[in-house]
């Protein structure tokens, strides 16, 4: 199933909060608003909008009060995105130049801040002091999550629980508040808004995973950047991690790494990224996302059966194959 075919029922919503988002970076700077709008119309899949409307169907469902929370998470993964993209070196996202490369680095940061910024100002409208701890929290999970990538870069010691530590941090807590907050503005219980959280947290250890390995996996096209930019980067993800311990692979892999580290070759990325292909990371790196997925279905299984449920079902089978 296609992503929009998932988002076929809330096209409506999503256009307001799309907007929304519009409008909150077009009013203060003629340079900011241009470099954060240059992201916003490169497109992307909007995922933590979907799943804090999907989650506010379980209780008393307000698009209002729904915008105040889906705009700012879609704000904040996107600032997180121009930020990524400096200390990522990338030239393309989403199909697009970054802002880094269409602007330059000082540009990308303010930029990055100034979406952040926007995001708190909307966030804090609703005068809810438990969404405002649990958002800021999150984002200081995901600097953590980042720091320690940079910290591990070209690191080939590290084990599947670094990574696993380390994808939560970055990816799956923002995802897993999306769903919880989303909840929690609509007034639902306790018991229902854990369920949902632990949904967007299983879901985005999967997304995390497939996101690693359609670097390794998938084309151009596909992912709208060039494959093969983290371990260009020194980005040891997991199938990079799983075939390390593949022993007919191990050494040779490892001289690869090296090389890339030392020079930076294309050819060297090449040969590495063609080791990878050969080994079983990819079918075991495959499995444990389907894992995550197994576990989100199981945390909103007592959930009651409406809609959105259904949704946030296929969103999951989605994510577990997705190849874009
Ligand atoms: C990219 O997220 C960064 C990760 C957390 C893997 P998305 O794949 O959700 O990015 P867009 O918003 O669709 O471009
Ligand atoms: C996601 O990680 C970035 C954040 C969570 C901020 P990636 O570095 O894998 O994202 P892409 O692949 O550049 O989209
Ligand atoms: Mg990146
Ligand atoms: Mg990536």
């Amino acid at each position: 199933m296609k992503l929009l075919d998932l988002y076929a029922k809330m096209k409506g919503d999503l256009n307001r909060i799309e907007q929304e988002l519009e409008r909150s970076v077009t009013d203060d700077h003629a340079l900011l608003s241009e470099a954060s709008t240059h992201l916003l119309k490169a497109g992307g899949k909007r995922l933590r909008p979907v799943f804090v409307l999907l989650s506010g169907k379980f209780g008393s469902y307000n698009l209002e009060v729904m915008k105040k929370i889906a705009v700012p998470l879609e704000l904040i993964h996107m600032a997180s995105l121009v930020h990524d993209d400096v200390i990522d070196d990338a030239d393309t996202r989403r199909g697009q130049l970054t802002v880094k490369s269409k602007w330059d680095n000082r540009i990308a940061m303010y930029t990055g801040d100034y979406i952040h910024g926007k995001a708190l100002s909307i966030v804090t409208e609703l005068p809810n002091p438990a969404i405002h701890r649990i958002l800021s929290g999150a984002l200081v999970q995901m600097c953590i999550g980042e720091m320690e990538q940079i910290r591990d870069f070209f690191n080939t010691g590290q084990t599947v629980r670094n990574y696993l530590l380390r994808i939560r941090r970055k990816t799956a807590i923002l995802i897993a508040i999306s769903c919880q907050l989303g909840a929690l503005a609509s007034g639902v219980d306790a018991g229902t808004a854990n369920r949902l959280y632990r949904y967007g947290y299983n879901v985005g250890m999967a997304f995390q995973i497939r996101d690693d390995m359609l670097d390794l996996y998938g084309t151009e096209k596909q992912i709208g950047k060039p494959p093969g930019s983290d371990i260009r980067q020194g980005n040891i993800t997991l199938p990079v991690i799983l075939a390390l311990q593949e022993p007919g692979i191990r050494d040779s892999l490892l001289h690869e790494i090296r090389k890339i580290k030392d020079a930076e070759g294309e050819a060297d990325t090449r040969r590495a990224i063609d080791m990878i292909r050969s080994s079983t990371g990819a079918g075991l790196a495959e499995e444990l996302a389907g894992r995550y997925i197994q576990k989100a279905l199981d945390a909103i299984a007592g959930l009651p059966a409406i809609t959105a449920k259904k949704n946030l079902t296929d969103i999951a089978h989605f994510v577990g194959k997705r190849n874009y």
